[in-house]
């Protein structure tokens, strides 16, 4: 999932998209969620040491963004299935995920 970027705001492996296909849609790396800074995702992600190498930290933030872009008020649940296309070796994916609830003002939504 380190090749996810977001086409026209939904998540896509990258290394699965032929360049024909984006012609005239908007293409957002990692990078490009970024406006003043990290947004409030990223730095909730960052406070509570959700990553340990940050290898899978790319497809896992954007596929959050879209999530809680279209459902701000996720589950664990809803969580679980958002990021599971990316694979994490180091975490066990429990920190993230409650940092994504926890930057969706929920603490432990099951
Ligand atoms: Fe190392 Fe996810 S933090 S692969």
């Amino acid at each position: 999932g380190s090749c996810t970027v977001l086409l026209d705001g939904r998540t896509v492996r990258s290394c699965l998209v032929l360049a024909v296909e984006v012609d005239g849609h908007d293409v957002t790396t990692v990078e490009g969620i970024e406006h003043d800074g990290l947004t409030a995702l990223q730095e909730t992600l960052v406070e509570l040491s959700s990553f340990q190498c940050g290898f899978c930290a790319p497809g896992i933030v954007l596929a959050a963004h879209e999530l809680l872009d279209h459902e701000p008020h996720p589950t664990r649940r809803q969580v679980q299935e958002a990021i599971s296309g990316n694979l994490c070796r180091c975490t066990g994916y429990e920190p993230i995920i409650d940092a994504v609830l926890a930057a969706a003002g929920q603490g432990d939504a099951s």
